[in-house]
């Protein structure tokens, strides 16, 4: 497991940003963390890390959201187990087969219907207001694999 310690909301994005170069289609990084922990702001700054030009918006209302960039990017909330349902059957599965990456807000619950390799990553909120703590933990043979890139990655946000 790795963890980092961002110190502001853009921070945070830095943080998704620095993420965005390990990532191939296919892949899938699960969101976890309470309401506000920071979910939609690292997902921005993965956007800008992936290239994406489009401003990137809570997921919440619409459940899945699609942009451009190096791979095209899925952004999923699905806080309720039948929102995964829905988003796996608006094409999730075979949007990943087709050149994209996704994320997926409230982890938890999504997990049992993705694929089993992932990046599962918490957000926990601290006793300070604009500090969050991460914990990324590669799951499956393909985010094992990147350990090493990750730890290499995300070094400046270590403690
Ligand atoms: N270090 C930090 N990282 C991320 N967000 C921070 C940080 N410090 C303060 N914030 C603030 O916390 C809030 C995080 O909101 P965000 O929408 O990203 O959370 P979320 O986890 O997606 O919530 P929701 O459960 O509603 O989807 C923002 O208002 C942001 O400015
Ligand atoms: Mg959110």
């Amino acid at each position: 497991m790795i963890t980092a310690l961002t110190k502001s909301a853009d921070d945070t994005r830095q943080l998704g940003a620095a993420l965005a170069p390990l990532v191939v289609a296919g892949d899938v990084i699960l969101l976890s963390g309470g309401l506000g922990a920071g979910k939609t702001t690292f997902a921005q700054g993965f956007g800008l890390g992936l290239g994406v030009q489009d401003d990137i918006v809570s997921p919440t209302f619409t459940l899945m959201r699609s942009y451009d960039g190096r791979l095209s990017l899925i952004h999923c909330d699905v806080y309720r187990l039948d929102h995964l349902q829905e988003v796996i059957d608006l094409g999730l599965p075979e949007m990943l087969d087709a050149a994209a990456v996704a994320l997926v807000e409230w982890g938890d619950v999504a997990a049992p219907g993705l694929p089993t390799d992932h990046l599962e990553t918490r957000i926990e909120l601290t006793p300070s207001d604009d500090e969050r703590w991460f914990q990324l933990h590669p799951v499956g043979s393909s985010w094992l694999g990147r350990t090493d890139e990750l730890r290499l990655a995300t070094q400046r946000w270590q403690s």
